[in-house]
C-alpha cells in the first residue's frame, strides 16, 4: 500500500507464520519494519528487538530499546493453548496489553495499533462481565493476579483472545483523543507451525470440519493483507473493529447458516 512507504512500524512475532509475511508485505511496501520476538527473524528488517512478551520486565528493556516515533504498532506474536494457562494468558493478552500501552505514547495522532485475535475469541459475549472486570485491570502484574484468581471455563487460548477482542473494541474509543486507531484481525485456521498444536487443544475433527466448509485453511499472506490495511491510511474510518479474516465461517454462524460446536 503506497501510505506505508517510509512508515516505522512494529511487529510483534515477526519471526515466523503471519507474523513473517507481515514484516514482509510491509518491506515490500517500502515500510521500516522493527521486530519484537523471542526468537530472531528470518525476514530482512531493519532492526530485531529480542523480547519475551510473557515478562513484563522484558517487555520494559524491549521498548526501552526503541527509539523515535513510530507509525503503527501490529501485534501478531501469540501462543497456544497447549502450553500452559498462565503463560498463554500472559503472551496472548497481558504482554500484548503492556507492550500496547508502552508504545502508544510513540505513536503519533494518525498512527495506528493492530492485534491479531482469533474466531476461537467469539464467545466473548456470553463472558462479558468477566472480561469487563479484567479490563478494569491496569497492570500486566495485576492483570496476572485476576485471572489466577477467576479461574475460566474451557482452553485459555479461548479467553486471551476474548480478551484481546473485547480490549480492542473497547480502547477505538479510549485512543480516540490521541488520534490513534485500533483494530483486531480475527482468523480462522492459518497454516502456520502452530496449526498442529491448535490441532491438539481444540480437537482436529473441529479444524477438520472447518476447512471442509471454507474449502481450505488461509495462508499465513490471506492474513497479513487484512492486517497490513488496518494499519494503513486506507482503513482511516475504521477503528475498535474486530474484523473475521476465516473465509466467511462467522458470518455463517452469525446468520444462522452453520452451527459450530465451540472450541474448548
Ligand atoms: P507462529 O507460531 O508461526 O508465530 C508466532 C510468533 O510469536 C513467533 O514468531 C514466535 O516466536 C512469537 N512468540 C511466541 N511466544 C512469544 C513470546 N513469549 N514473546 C515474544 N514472541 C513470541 O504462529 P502464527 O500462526 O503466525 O500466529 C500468529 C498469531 O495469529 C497468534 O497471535 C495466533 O494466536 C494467531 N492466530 C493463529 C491462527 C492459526 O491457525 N495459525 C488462527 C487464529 C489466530
Amino acid at each position: 500500500m503506497s501510505s506505508l512507504r517510509g512508515r516505522r512500524v512494529i511487529v510483534t512475532g515477526a519471526s515466523s507464520g503471519i507474523g513473517a509475511a507481515v514484516a514482509q508485505q510491509l518491506i515490500d511496501a517500502g515500510a521500516e519494519v522493527t521486530a519484537l520476538d523471542r526468537n530472531e527473524p528470518t525476514v530482512a528488517v531493519a532492526r530485531y528487538i529480542p523480547v519475551d512478551l510473557a515478562d513484563p520486565a522484558s517487555i520494559d528493556s524491549a521498548v526501552a530499546q526503541l527509539s523515535g516515533s513510530y507509525d503503527a504498532l501490529l501485534n501478531v506474536a501469540g501462543v497456544p493453548g497447549t502450553l500452559p494457562g498462565d503463560v498463554v494468558f500472559a503472551v496472548n493478552f497481558l504482554g500484548m496489553r503492556a507492550l500496547t500501552e508502552a508504545v502508544v505514547p510513540l505513536l503519533p495522532r494518525g498512527g495506528a495499533v493492530v492485534i491479531v485475535s482469533s474466531t476461537a475469541g467469539n464467545g466473548w459475549p456470553a463472558r462479558i462481565a468477566a472480561l469487563t472486570e479484567l479490563m478494569e485491570t491496569t497492570s500486566f502484574e495485576e492483570g496476572a493476579a485476576w485471572f489466577a484468581s477467576h479461574p475460566q471455563e474451557g482452553n485459555a487460548y479461548n479467553f486471551s483472545k476474548e480478551a484481546a477482542t473485547v480490549y480492542t473494541q473497547g480502547q477505538g474509543i479510549a485512543l480516540l483523543e490521541r488520534g490513534i486507531r485500533i483494530n483486531a484481525v480475527l482468523p480462522g485456521p492459518v497454516e502456520t507451525p502452530i496449526l498442529g498444536d491448535f490441532e491438539g487443544s481444540m480437537g482436529k475433527d473441529l479444524l477438520d470440519g472447518v476447512r471442509s466448509i471454507v474449502g481450505r485453511h488461509a495462508t499465513a499472506q490471506d492474513i497479513a493483507g487484512p492486517v497490513i490495511f488496518l494499519a494503513s491510511d486506507e482503513s482511516r474510518w475504521v477503528n475498535g473493529h474486530a474484523l473475521a479474516v476465516d473465509g466467511g465461517l462467522t458470518g455463517g454462524v452469525l446468520a444462522g447458516r452453520l452451527q459450530l460446536t465451540p472450541p474448548n
